[in-house]
């Protein structure tokens, strides 16, 4: 094993590479076992999965590996929406239904989202070996809860105030997200433009503020990556972007062409798709909802009401008003299968940090 870490040693898993948790139908049960059975750690992010399908996904995952594997939820408290604020959305959102030959007038979803504590319960019940979350703290009692269960929790950080109190609550190691991470970002501590902190600088800071092992995340593309976090006193590399294009995730199929032709500029953050700050693929739904961004009703109330345009627009193939969730590394993402990127990852790793050694 020659990048055994701390992690790789708690978990029992070969390699310091985990395939992050991205929710929106990437992380099918295919991509999940693939990346434990190649070695590293596999997430299923459950967020927007309801009981019954976590239930069978992961079902399914245990049916195809017998090897550690996580499943994500985000945090979230139980969501109330006003009337006016909705209004305030659906108008801006009109024109976009218009062009895509939609109803402009949405009827309200039957939920703004899954119900967080029945997801959480049905996670403690199924047990699976990892467990972890983002855009807040669970609390101290419901991860002692999960510890007592056997799982190892992860908590996300993308800020060292945030890393504490994860520590504090007793989670097993953190995820640092770096500014350049795509999909969403999981501040919940402070404003999140002040947390857009790079993973070169925030990984070495939460090393040095916790005990417990820190997992960077956030533009880690390959080997080179994998090396650099590990010097930065990383346990592990957790690569979102890098498994998009795998031919096991279930990403949309001009999502992934859009990571090959973006370039290092290519990715913005906005708030004007779910209500919550995002990176991903910058498109004139980007660009035009700008100046209303901040107005929009808070996550998950303007994500509900985009989600039947956004899978109109994938499904009729436009682009610019698709949701293509993605870190800066985009353009470095390459159509492998799930194993074939984490065996390449650690062998450019091993060759980067034996260069460094002068050893070969
Ligand atoms: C498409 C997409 C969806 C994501 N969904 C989730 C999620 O459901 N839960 C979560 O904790 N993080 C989510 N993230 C963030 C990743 O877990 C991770 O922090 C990020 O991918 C790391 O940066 P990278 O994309 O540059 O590798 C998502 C990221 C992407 C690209």
């Amino acid at each position: 094993m020659a990048l055994a870490t701390r992690l790789t040693q708690l978990l029992g898993i070969a390699h310091p590479v985990v395939q992050a948790p991205m929710a929106g139908g990437m992380t099918t049960p295919e991509l999940v076992a693939a990346v434990s059975n190649a070695g590293a750690l596999g997430s299923f992010a459950a967020a927007t999965t309801a009981p019954a399908a976590i239930r069978s996904q992961v079902a399914a995952i245990r049916a195809a590996t017998d090897r550690p594997f996580a499943v994500n939820l985000f945090v979230l408290a139980p969501t109330e929406a006003k009337p006016s604020e909705v209004a305030f959305a659906n108008a801006l959102l009109a024109k976009y239904r218009l062009e895509l030959g939609m109803e402009t007038n949405a009827a309200p979803p039957a939920k703004w989202a899954e119900d967080f504590e029945a997801q959480f319960e049905t996670v403690l019940d199924l047990a699976p070996p990892v467990f972890s979350s983002t855009f807040g703290a669970i609390g101290a009692r419901k991860t002692a809860a999960l510890k007592a269960r056997g799982v190892f929790v992860i908590g996300t950080a993308t800020n060292v105030a945030e890393a504490k109190t994860l520590e504090s609550q007793g989670v097993d190691a953190i995820l640092a997200q770096g500014a350049e991470a795509g999909g969403h970002r999981g501040t919940f501590v402070g404003k999140f433009e002040d947390s857009l902190i790079g993973t070169m600088v925030l990984v070495p800071q939460i090393v040095d503020a916790v005990k417990v092992p820190v997992i960077a995340a956030g533009g880690i593309m390959d080997g080179r990556g994998l090396a650099a976090a590990l010097s930065l006193g990383a346990s592990a590399a957790a690569m979102g972007t890098a498994f998009l294009a795998a031919p096991e995730a279930g990403t949309h199929a001009l999502h992934k062409e859009a990571l090959g032709k973006i370039d290092d500029t290519g990715t913005g953050v906005t708030r004007a798709v779910s209500g919550r700050h995002a990176r991903g693929v910058r498109t004139r739904y980007f660009d035009e909802m700008a100046p209303h961004a901040a107005e929009l009703p808070a996550y998950p109330v303007t994500n509900a009401l985009t989600t039947q345009l956004r899978a109109e627009a994938a499904k009729q193939g436009k682009t610019d008003l698709m949701v293509m969730w993605a870190g800066q590394g985009a353009r470095m993402a390459t159509t492998r299968p799930a194993a074939q990127i984490v065996a390449e990852t650690v062998e450019q790793a091993e060759a980067v940090l034996g260069a460094l050694r002068g050893t070969r």
